[in-house]
């Protein structure tokens, strides 16, 4: 019954979601907190933000709030207002500027390993294509790479018993820890960023950020510090692991590969379908607004309620054969961005680089493989789901 005991696998666990949706779809874990995970329900957690607010800081000590202030965990008016800030960077125009870069790393990342007829697909290829393209939105050196996969390995990874054993407020607390201490040193890195684009602006995010205004005003230190974190991990390892879940879904359904071989156009559909069926982010988190009762379950003010999005993509109730991976699926409306007002903004920017790497790889190389299919180990996180590395090999 209990999904975490099995997220260890890299099978998704399908057999425990489907007896959540039917048996208990609003559970109440160890009266700790809230899940839900049926379509229904997490469309209805991420979409009422009357209802469900992503502001930790309304209910939650001082203390206790969390390390990481962004535009995910404000509410309305403050999130509309610095959410449209940001927006400007991804329109379809800027991404149409961004195209021919974005190839052009991707044909380097795979120059680099094409003699060798083998390669890992996250540390090769999916790891470094988002980080170098945000690090250069960014305005950062990509010389310090190896410092933001190690804060972002940081800040993902996560222990079983966060969410479940009964040590959870222990291991919470040294959760709470780790990342506090990894986000004073994000924090760190980009205020002596913040202080040089002060001086010299150029024509990066950071510098767009400061020079905008929200009703005349600038943004806070701590709001530009927010923006800058979440870029940076938000725009990495979960682009990261779609591109590597991806590989999964072909490697199990190696028709579905060659007719995507056959027919590249219908790589963006078949990405819909990989954000479906393997959702990087499997889990989305609210708080009680108020007192409430969503079947027959009373849900305290403050209480967290998470939203199992894994779980709603396979949703009978909503999707036609859920257990089917269909790279032609449509509708697809899957809930891996997440819905509503805080609807994943960089959206756009990972559909293009997934289309990208995807569309090169299966147009460069044949026959791909995985290999050692029996070693693929699980990211170590709590939220993120995919593989650490995706060995595979391939003909040219
Ligand atoms: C929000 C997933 C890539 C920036 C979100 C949310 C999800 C998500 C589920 C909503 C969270 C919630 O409602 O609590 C993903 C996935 C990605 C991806 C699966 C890749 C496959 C990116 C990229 C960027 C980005 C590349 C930027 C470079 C953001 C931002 C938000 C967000 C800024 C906050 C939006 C808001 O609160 O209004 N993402 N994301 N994401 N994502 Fe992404």
């Amino acid at each position: 019954m209990n999904p975490h005991s099995v997220r260890d696998q890299l099978l998704y666990p399908h057999e425990c979601f489907r007896a959540l949706r039917h048996e208990q779809p609003v559970y109440n874990e160890q009266a700790k907190f809230w899940e839900v995970s049926t379509y229904e329900d997490v469309h209805l957690l991420v979409t009422d933000h009357e209802l469900f607010s992503s502001d930790e800081s309304k209910f939650t000590p001082a203390s206790e709030a969390p390390a990481l202030k962004s535009i995910l965990n404000m509410d309305p008016p403050r999130h509309r207002q610095l959410r449209s800030l940001l927006s400007q960077a991804f329109t379809p125009r800027a991404l149409a500027q961004l195209t021919p870069r974005i190839t052009e790393i991707t044909q380097e990342l795979l120059d680099a390993v094409e003699k060798k007829g083998a390669m890992d697909i996250i540390d090769d290829l999916s790891y470094p294509l988002p980080i170098i393209v945000i690090a250069e939105l960014l305005g950062v050196p990509i010389e310090d790479r190896p410092q933001f996969k190690h804060w972002s390995d940081e800040i993902v990874s996560g222990e079983y018993d966060e969410l479940t054993g009964e040590n959870r407020e222990l291991v919470l607390e040294r959760v709470r820890q780790r990342v506090r201490k990894t986000m004073d040193e994000i924090n760190e890195y980009f205020r002596s960023i913040i202080a040089q684009r002060r001086q010299q602006p150029g024509e990066d995010i950071i510098s767009a950020l400061l020079a905008a205004r929200v009703d005349g005003q600038e943004l806070t230190e701590d709001e530009l510090l927010g923006f800058c974190a979440l870029l940076l991990i938000a725009g990495n390892i979960t682009t990261t692991n779609l591109i590597g879940n991806a590989l999964l879904c072909f490697d199990e359904h190696p028709e579905a590969m060659v007719q995507l071989q056959q027919r590249p156009q219908l790589l963006p559909s078949a990405i819909e379908e990989v954000l479906r069926y393997r959702s990087p982010v499997t889990i989305l988190a609210r708080f009680a607004a108020s007192d409430f009762i969503l079947k027959e379950q009373l849900i305290r003010r403050g209480q967290v309620v998470l939203g199992w999005s894994g779980s709603a993509n396979h949703d009978p109730d909503h999707f036609v054969h859920p257990e089917c991976f269909d790279i032609t699926r449509s509708p697809n409306q899957h809930l891996s961005f997440g819905h509503g007002i805080h609807f994943c903004l960089g959206a756009p920017l990972a559909r293009l680089e997934a289309k990208i790497a995807l569309g090169m790889l299966l147009e460069r190389f044949t026959r791909i493989r995985i290999t050692h299919e029996r070693d693929l180990e699980p990211v170590n996180s709590t939220f993120i789901y995919g593989a650490k590395h995706v060995p595979i090999t391939f003909a040219v």
